[in-house]
């Protein structure tokens, strides 16, 4: 039998694993009869005991309870498909789940399959990378069972040079999806860093394939650092780093952060294919503390300072310099002053 991670999750299809955990669910905690578990499913009883063993294999708790069936003590908190969309109401993202044990790069594979004509809201997650990448060519360290590492694919009807306003989506779906199943309070830093207490919870690597008028696709790559411990973190990282763990002193439940994840990307996708930008552009300016703050920015050799006054139509900052000039500033390192 295929494992729980192997099986793709589409829209309207279940597997028999994910059957046997929805009819666990409707008891709440009941005992279901092998028999009932056999006659709703169309299989033997041997078969249900075989996919049972399969489940407490990974990591569910199912205890049987003598002459009368099983019942589901405990889930686990892996990112399988079964687990990831019960429960999950979205319009276009997450229709089709892709969950792998461990692949080079969840960008790479969503890359892949949507060149093969993988249709948009497509997701794929890992639960571990063994090629994670990061921006500029650095690697996006993806230990195993700790933390995210999804892509998604979208086919926004907008040119390629708005194709920035996508890395804007992502990070405010981040920033929502850490206020709503945490107590913190995440923080945006230009372009599209999200922060909590000043340092970096996730990342974000958006990729495209595009025409000169036309994107094609784009994969959109997030990294959540959620239960990652200290000694988990490489030495050599150019910015301070944190886990959500961390910051908040306890574990945070990694389904709970994917399915606010994709639910918030599918209501700021559904908010931007009707109005636009503008929706997406307000909620980063209400979560970007360095709005309105005096700030410097490096590039190169270059420094600037000024105040921040927001970011425009192609996600540069808007920086207003002490000579009064408003400057697009579309790339840079900023530190608050
Ligand atoms: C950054 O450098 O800040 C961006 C990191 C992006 C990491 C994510 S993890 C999921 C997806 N797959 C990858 O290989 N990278 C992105």
């Amino acid at each position: 039998m295929k494992d729980l991670f192997a099986q793709e999750h589409a829209a309207g299809e279940k597997s028999l694993d994910q059957s046997i955990l929805e009819l666990f669910r409707d008891k709440q905690g009941g005992v279901v009869s092998g028999e009932e578990l056999s006659n709703c499913l169309g299989v033997s009883r041997t078969a249900v005991w075989k996919h049972i063993k399969t489940l407490k294999s990974i990591g569910y708790r199912i205890a049987a309870v003598p002459s009368q069936g099983y019942r589901l003590v405990s889930s686990p908190d892996i990112l399988v498909p079964a687990e990831i969309s019960a429960g999950l109401v979205t319009r276009r993202i997450g229709h089709r789940l892709i969950c792998f044990r461990e692949t080079e790069s969840t960008n790479m594979v969503a890359f892949r399959l949507a060149e093969e004509g993988a249709e948009e809201g497509t997701v794929v997650v890992a639960e571990a990378q063994h090629h994670g990448k990061g921006r500029m060519g650095r690697r996006w360290e993806s230990p195993p069972g700790v933390n995210l590492y999804c892509s998604l694919i979208l086919c926004p009807p907008v040119f390629p040079m708005q194709a920035a306003q996508l890395t804007f989506l992502s990070a405010v779906a981040v920033a929502r999806a850490i206020a709503e199943t945490t107590p913190l309070q995440p923080e945006i830093k230009w372009p599209n860093d999200v922060l909590v207490g000043g340092r970096k919870v996730a990342g974000l690597l958006n990729e495209m394939s595009a025409e000169t008028e036309k994107i094609n696709f784009i994969v959109l790559g997030i990294g959540i650092n959620i239960n990652m411990k200290q000694d988990q973190f490489p030495d050599d990282l150019r910015h301070p780093a944190t886990s959500l763990a961390l910051e908040a002193g306890r574990d945070i439940s990694r389904l709970e952060v994917t399915r606010a994840l994709l639910t918030a990307l599918d209501d700021f996708y559904d908010a931007y294919l009707a109005h636009g930008y503008n929706p997406i552009r307000e909620e980063w300016l209400s979560r970007c503390t360095m709005n309105g703050r005096e700030v410097r920015v490096t590039f190169q050799n270059s420094e600037q300072e000024g105040m921040v006054m927001g970011i425009d139509e192609d996600g540069a900052l808007l920086i207003r310099l002490h000579n009064g000039r408003v400057e697009r500033v579309l790339a840079g390192d900023v530190t608050i002053l």
